[in-house]
C-alpha cells in the first residue's frame, strides 16, 4: 500500500509492528480498571478523537463501550477496524475519517470522550474550539480523558523542552501546538467547561511504543462533569477496605 502524502502517520500505522501498540496509556488503563469494576451500561458511548491505530478505542470497546473513532489517517482507521474484528468487538467500533476540527460532536451525548495527543496536533488557534466541542459533547455523567504534549517535550521549539538533550519522537514534526505549563488544567477549570478534575499530571516519560526510544513531556487530564461524583473513582476502588483488626483471631476462634 502506498503512502498518501497527506497522511503523516501512514508509515507508522502500515508497519507489521503497528505504532503505539495495543496498550492504552497507563493513565487511561487505570481509569478503565476502576470504571469497569462499577459495571457498564450496555449502551455506553465513547468518542476517540485522533484515534490513530486504536489502542484506546480497542481497550474501550473491550471494556464494553460503543466507540466512534475519528482520525485523518485512513490507514490508522483501517488498522482499528481489522483489530476490532480480530478481537471480536467489530460491532462496537465505528470509524470515521475526519479532521477533528470538522467533526460534528453531538451535544450532551457521550459517556466518555478521549483525545490522546490530538489537541497538540492542531494549530493553537483551533485547539480551543475542538476542546469546547469535546466538553460540550459529554453527557451529565460524562468522563473526559485528554493527553497533550507540553513544552517540556524535547521536541518543543521553546524551553524547557528545546534545552533537553533526550531523543525526540520520530513523529514530532506532526506536533504543532505544545501546551504550556498548566494550560490544559486551566481550560478544565474554566466555568464554561463544566468539569471537575479527578486527576491532572504534567510529567516526562520514556516512550517505547514506536520508532527508537524517545522522551515525551505530557499533560494528562481525567475529568468528569461538574456535579458528578462517580463511585468508581478513588475510595473504595483505589483504597479497598481493610479487614477489621483481629478478624483472623475471631475466625480462628470459630473453627
Ligand atoms: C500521536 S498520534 C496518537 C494516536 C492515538 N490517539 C494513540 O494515542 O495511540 C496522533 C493522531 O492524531 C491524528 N490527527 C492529527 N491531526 C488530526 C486532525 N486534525 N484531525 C483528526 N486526527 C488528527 C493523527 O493522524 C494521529 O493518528
Amino acid at each position: 500500500m502506498s503512502n498518501p502524502t497527506s497522511d503523516f502517520f501512514f508509515d507508522a500505522y502500515n508497519r507489521d509492528e503497528i505504532a503505539y501498540g495495543l496498550t492504552p496509556s497507563a493513565s487511561l488503563a487505570a481509569f478503565l480498571d476502576q470504571f469497569s469494576r462499577d459495571g457498564l451500561d450496555g449502551g455506553a458511548r465513547a468518542l476517540d478523537l485522533g484515534a490513530g491505530a486504536g489502542r484506546d478505542t480497542l481497550a474501550m470497546a473491550r471494556a464494553g463501550f460503543h466507540v466512534t473513532s475519528v482520525d485523518i489517517s485512513e490507514r490508522g482507521l483501517q488498522r482499528i477496524a481489522e483489530r476490532a474484528k480480530e478481537f471480536g468487538v467489530g460491532d462496537r467500533v465505528s470509524t470515521k475519517v475526519s479532521d477533528v476540527r470538522q467533526f460534528q460532536m453531538p451535544a450532551n451525548h457521550y459517556d466518555v470522550v478521549i483525545g490522546t495527543t490530538v489537541l497538540d496536533h492542531v494549530p493553537a488557534e483551533d485547539a480551543k474550539a475542538v476542546w469546547s466541542s469535546m466538553v460540550g459533547s459529554l453527557g451529565d455523567r460524562g468522563v473526559l480523558f485528554v493527553e497533550v504534549h507540553t513544552t517540556e517535550d524535547p521536541g518543543s521549539p521553546v524551553a524547557p523542552g528545546c534545552d533537553n538533550d533526550a531523543p525526540v519522537s520520530e513523529t514530532a514534526d506532526a506536533v504543532v501546538n505544545y501546551f504550556s505549563p498548566n494550560q490544559l488544567a486551566s481550560w478544565a477549570i474554566e466555568p464554561e467547561s463544566k468539569l471537575r478534575i479527578l486527576n491532572y499530571e504534567e510529567r516526562l516519560e520514556w516512550d517505547y511504543t514506536h520508532g527508537a526510544e524517545h522522551m515525551h513531556g505530557k499533560a494528562i487530564l481525567l475529568a468528569v462533569r461538574s456535579g458528578y461524583h462517580p463511585k468508581w473513582y478513588g475510595q473504595p476502588a483505589a483504597f479497598p477496605r481493610q479487614p477489621p483488626p483481629h478478624s483472623h483471631d475471631n475466625n480462628s476462634s470459630r473453627v
